[in-house]
């Protein structure tokens, strides 16, 4: 099976049933709005392959592949009574929310996981506005790989000023000739050991090449997430005026977007101000880029007749910045190294696993191929123990071939470059590169057990995931 994006296209409907109540609560002596939202895990069918009598078997949740679309106002209490109708245990993860430690959806180091028909309830109160999502955390590698992840939009107090919000999950799927899901592939050490895991369907809300609906002089929003369990997603959007206004959730100075090209980390969000400029009946495409051309993944096609406004708008649009750290005193910062090592071609003779120093033949008995500071998979102790407060700064130091998506769970962090100056773009997943080294640094403000792993969800599940406590 090759796993060249496959050009097909196909329509699809997501059914979703989402149920929100707003009604007002008082905690902690200020009155917030809460927010409650069910969700359901649960096996389902769905049209990924094209093939209208061949439906593809997933995971989902609310029979909705992506799950729904949760919006929340900023600051408020939001309960997710979540129930497991898998057949296994499963946990979710709320990626990129600054979120109270014992919501964070970690199996073992902040909750246990939720089996078959228990349920479990979802509380925080999420202090940022912006571009969020959630996912799998248990077996992530094959539940995320089957459909179980969903977008999370924490709104702003203040709407913006737009026509429309859009979102495009981007996943990629590997499919068999039966447009199942390709299990033989699934903990493939192979794929484990080199770039992971990568689909030869590609999909944008579950769906082959959609199309969404605007009009000329449009205002819109475009949320984009890459959804896929390891590949790095290479996009780009000509054709109209295209402006940044958020990455991984977090607002950014207003910029055009550089030669129309976004790239796309597994994880990692960005949100643009489209102004649509083409007339009635023209489309504008969103593709994916490859060295035998581009594909397209979606369209806007500009409504036939009706002209919203002959001269789109020309004004920018700044987001309200949410509560991170004012700045991140280096002067007293604690610093810290992850070395990266191991994969395909790496090296790697050994490790400590389970206490226990363990040559490279019985780590891959187990499945582990990549050590961080040479540890593989996640330890009984800490990679640092800090106390609340405390700038922390990370020199991530990739020893090896492959590029790696590296996630940091309750926190934002910005990177240093080589002049030591900081980057003003706050991420919570950022990609390195094969044998580069990359500093970052954050206020480790948010107590309790996170973890530091890679987003490519197979190097993940190989090795890649320590976590740190901030006490
Ligand atoms: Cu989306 Cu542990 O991550
Ligand atoms: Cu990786």
């Amino acid at each position: 099976m090759s796993s060249d994006i496959s050009r097909r296209q196909f329509l699809v409907t997501a059914g979703s049933a989402l149920t929100a109540i707003a009604f007002p609560y008082s905690a902690f002596s200020i009155s917030r709005t809460t927010i409650q939202i069910s969700l359901e895990a649960a096996p389902g069918k769905v049209n990924i392959g094209g093939e209208t009598d061949r439906l593809t078997d997933v995971l989902q949740y609310n029979n909705s592949t992506p799950g729904p679309v949760i919006r929340v106002p900023q600051d408020s209490l939001v309960s997710i009574p979540f129930g497991n109708q898998l057949n296994q245990p499963t946990t979710i993860h709320w990626h990129g929310v600054r979120i109270d430690n014992k919501m964070d959806g970690v199996p073992n180091l902040t909750q246990e996981t939720i089996e078959p028909g228990e349920t479990f309830t979802y509380r925080f109160i999420p202090p940022d506005a912006g571009t969020f999502w959630y996912h799998s955390h248990d077996k992530t590698w094959d539940q995320m790989a089957r459909g179980l992840y969903g977008v999370l939009i924490v709104e702003e107090k203040d709407p913006i000023a737009v026509d429309q919000d859009i979102i495009m999950v981007v996943d990629d799927w590997l499919l068999n000739n039966d447009y199942q899901i390709d299990e033989t592939s699934l903990g493939s050490l192979h794929d484990w050991s080199h770039g992971g895991r990568l689909g030869n369907f590609l999909t944008i809300n579950g769906q082959p090449q959609p199309q969404f609906n605007v009009k000329k002089g449009e205002r819109i929003r475009l949320r984009l997430l890459n959804a896929a369990n390891s590949r790095i997603m290479p996009l780009k959007i000509s054709g109209t005026m295209a402006t940044t206004i958020a990455i991984d959730g977090q607002p950014v100075t207003p910029s055009p977007l550089k030669d129309s090209h976004m790239l796309l980390a597994p994880a990692q969000r960005v949100d643009l101000i489209l102004d649509m400029m083409q007339n009635p009946g023209e489309s504008v495409d969103i593709e994916y880029r490859t060295n035998k051309g581009d594909i397209k993944i979606a369209s806007l096609l500009s409504h036939p007749t009706i002209v919203l406004r002959e001269f789109p708008l020309t004004s920018s649009i700044t987001l309200p910045p949410n509560p991170l750290p004012q700045r991140i005193p280096l002067g007293d910062a604690e610093h810290f190294e992850l070395e990266m090592i191991g994969g395909a071609m790496g090296g790697m003779k050994g490790a400590i696993h389970d206490n226990e120093w363990k040559d490279i033949r019985s780590l891959m008995r187990k499945k582990l191929i990549w050590a961080m500071n040479g540890i593989a998979g996640i330890a009984s102790k800490p990679f640092f123990r800090v106390k609340r407060g405390t700038s922390v700064t990370i020199e991530l130091n990739n020893q090896n071939r492959w590029p790696h998506a590296m996630h940091i769970h309750g926190h934002h962090f910005r990177s240093i470059d080589d002049q030591g100056l900081m980057n003003p773009i706050w991420r919570d997943t950022i990609l390195i590169r094969g044998a580069e080294k990359r500093r970052i640094a954050f206020v480790a403000d948010n107590p309790g057990k996170w973890l530091i792993h890679c987003h490519m969800i197979e190097h993940a599940a190989a090795g890649m995931t320590a976590w740190f406590e901030v006490t």
